[in-house]
């Protein structure tokens, strides 16, 4: 009978570093990034993987150069080991999230991000999470602060299923309220309801911003989490270009009536040679 490899000895042959940073486990599924050179040995390293992680039931691999749809943020995804199914169960920092990896964007990476917006927030808040996925920042933020109304949205409608199944599995229903629809339609229903909105969506958070602001409460200070993509060094100046942008946006939508103060700036992932998605917290008053 053939011996099953051992985690080690695979990654011995097959560059430790780049599989050992390019994988996810999310909840009975693991995800694998995998590069060309080693698809002819998808086999034998998903064999080694179930070695190392014998609860699990399926391994996927998605390509290096994969298809990422536009709007939804999916993947493409290989089977190669275990069932061909896509749906489990992932626990974060006391939640559960239910989600369906073909039709859905989750990414496990998030996770402290989300537990450090969550931990920001005081209680009686108003917020919006835009580009909300299965619910997650949403569902975390109303376990973290009881006293909170978050409204919830994202445009594809099998994110929203998943997000509702979500807020009645954390038992968080009337306070996280799912809403199926475009953030630009959604954030001109709640004008000036906010005291905080999140925008995760780096590649084109910017194109909402004026209308997140107009999203914010005029009488108090307000506060947007803003996702953007750059380029650059590990440095300060990489946050250069998205103030810049954020700057420039607001400025031609509200001429000088906002104070706009940068209260944290950091890297949240990289996103290939010298991208990083970043995020700035942005402090808002209308003046
Ligand atoms: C990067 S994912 C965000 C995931 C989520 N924040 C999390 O923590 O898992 C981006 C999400 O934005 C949604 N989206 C993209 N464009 C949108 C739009 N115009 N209006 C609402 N949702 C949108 C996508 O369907 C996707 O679920």
């Amino acid at each position: 009978m053939k011996q099953k490899a051992t985690f080690n000895e695979v990654l011995e042959e097959v560059k430790q570093k780049e599989l050992i940073h390019s994988y996810d486990v999310i909840g009975d599924i693991i995800v694998i990034r995998l590069h060309p050179e080693l698809e002819s040995q998808k086999e034998q390293i998903a064999e080694a993987f179930h070695t190392f992680h014998p609860k699990v039931r399926t391994i996927v691999a998605i390509p290096l150069y994969s298809h990422t749809d536009a709007l939804y943020r999916t993947r493409d995804f290989d089977v190669i080991w275990g069932d061909e199914r896509f749906e489990t169960t992932h626990k974060e920092s006391g939640c559960v999230f239910n989600v369906d990896l073909k039709h859905v964007f989750f990414s496990p990476r998030l996770s402290y991000e989300r537990m450090r917006v969550a931990q920001k927030v005081a209680p009686g808040e108003t917020i919006i999470n835009l580009f909300s996925g299965v619910g997650c920042f949403s569902i975390l933020i109303a376990k973290t602060q009881l006293q909170t109304k978050i409204y919830s949205v994202d445009v594809n409608p099998y994110a929203y299923e998943y997000m509702t199944k979500n807020v009645a599995l954390n038992k968080v229903e009337g306070q996280v309220i799912p809403i199926l629809g475009d953030a630009q339609t959604e954030l001109e229903k709640l004008e000036g309801v906010a005291d905080r909105v999140l925008m995760p969506l780096p590649e084109e958070a910017y194109s909402f911003l004026p209308a997140a602001v107009k999203a914010l409460n005029p009488d108090k200070v307000g506060m947007i989490h803003y996702y953007d993509v750059s380029t650059g060094n590990r440095d300060d100046e990489l946050f250069n270009t998205p103030i810049d942008r954020v700057k420039e946006v607001l400025s031609s939508n509200f001429g000088n009536s906002l104070r706009i103060e940068v209260e944290e700036k950091r890297i949240v992932r990289s996103v290939g040679p010298r991208k990083y998605h970043v995020v700035l917290d942005l402090r808002i008053a209308f003046v």
